[in-house]
């Protein structure tokens, strides 16, 4: 079973230079998709399920579901990770469902609505990263609002995100709290906001250094050369898919998404985890929308959830290997959680590697 934690997995990506997307996942569809892409092109996975997701598939039927891809791929290593964990009862409950990994979301308070002080944030990602590396699970931390820099508001159009007006303090990490909250909380891996949101309306143009400020990851990765970053709402929401959209009775108003060549950037600056649920949802939907259009007397599921994986799966592609997380499965040995939780226990883990050859 080559199940991998977040730490391995993201040490070995900055060891090497690349970057590797967090796909979100909710049904076997995604997560087949996104393995057949892995396999296709021998790239280690990180799938990661948030809380909505665990309420929809449950948590037994991820479990079994991971378990039964890294037996049907034992060569591509699976990072099982939690998205946006509100509090601790959320990230305990996911390790002990068998995740590998969470995220400790304290920039926002357990309603993931109100933003959260920074010493209820560094207090309570400490905790979980504490508690978390008893067992070996990896933590993921963030400090910084998302919110888009255009409109000051947070994303709520999935359901969560901060409420109410934002000012640029809130929504750019601050890269000198950066440093402070790494070395008080000892998280694994740290999500920065740099004006990127969750969900398709994240810049009414396409995006440049005003509303999208890849400097904020250059100076947080100038001061933190070893920390693994994180960057959320990194679908690119391609014109391609808003035009099959919108060409089989959709009605998405014109948006723009994180150039691709954006986030390659932001790998060469430390950003070694990259989350992207919109485009894959994207991706099956237009097909769905497609395929109804053109045959509208087709009422078998299959005959449209095939097609939407094989979409989603060749998106997932395009990201492993612009990434370059493509090539790389094959070079990792997961360790078990117990060999981490050792390695974290004699101090081997904390802070990150100095042998990190991050760009
Ligand atoms: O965190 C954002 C992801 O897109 C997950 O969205 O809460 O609708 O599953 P969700
Ligand atoms: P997108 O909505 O841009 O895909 O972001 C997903 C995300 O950040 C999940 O945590
Ligand atoms: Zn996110």
């Amino acid at each position: 079973m080559a199940l991998i934690t977040l730490r391995q997995l993201l040490d070995h990506a900055a060891e090497r230079g690349y970057g590797v997307p967090a796909f979100n996942i909710n049904n076997m569809e995604q997560a087949l998709a996104i393995m057949e892409a892995a396999a296709a092109c021998d790239a280690p996975v990180i799938l990661q399920a948030s809380r909505g997701a665990r309420g929809y598939a449950g948590d037994l039927m991820l479990r079994r579901m991971v378990e039964a891809l890294a037996e049907t791929w034992p060569g591509i290593p699976i990072c099982l990770h939690q998205d946006h964990g509100n509090d601790e009862a959320t990230c305990m409950t996911a390790i002990r469902h068998g995740f590998t990994s969470v995220m400790m979301d304290g920039s926002l308070m357990a309603d993931m609505k109100t933003p959260a002080p920074y010493d209820y944030n560094v207090q309570i990602t400490e905790r979980v990263a504490r508690m978390a590396h008893w067992v070996g699970a990896s933590v993921e931390g963030e400090l910084g609002v998302l919110g888009s820099l255009e409109t000051g508001e947070g994303e709520a159009e999935d359901g969560h995100g901060a409420e109410g007006k934002l000012d640029h303090s809130q929504l750019l990490t601050d890269p000198a709290q950066a440093e402070d909250f790494v070395a008080k909380t000892g998280v694994d891996a740290l999500a920065i906001a740099c004006g990127t949101s969750h969900g398709a309306y994240k810049f009414s143009r396409r995006p440049d250094g005003e509303i999208l400020a890849m400097s904020v990851i250059e100076e947080i990765h100038r001061r933190l050369p070893n920390t693994h970053l994180v960057m959320h709402g990194s679908s690119s929401v391609p014109q391609e898919l808003q035009n099959i959209i919108n060409e089989n009775g959709g009605q998405m108003p014109q948006t723009f998404g994180v150039p691709v060549e954006e986030i390659v950037r932001g790998i060469r600056h430390g950003v070694r985890k990259v989350n992207i649920d919109t485009d894959c949802r994207m991706a099956m939907s237009a097909e769905f929308r497609r395929i109804a259009t053109k045959n509208p007397r087709e009422f078998d599921p299959r005959k449209f959830l095939k097609p939407a994986m094989d979409a989603m799966a060749r998106l997932c592609r395009e990201r492993f290997e612009a990434f370059g997380t493509a090539g790389n499965a094959h070079r990792i040995s997961p360790l078990p959680l117990d060999g981490m939780a050792k390695r974290y226990a004699s101090g081997a883990l904390a802070p990150v590697p100095s042998t990190s050859k991050a760009a």
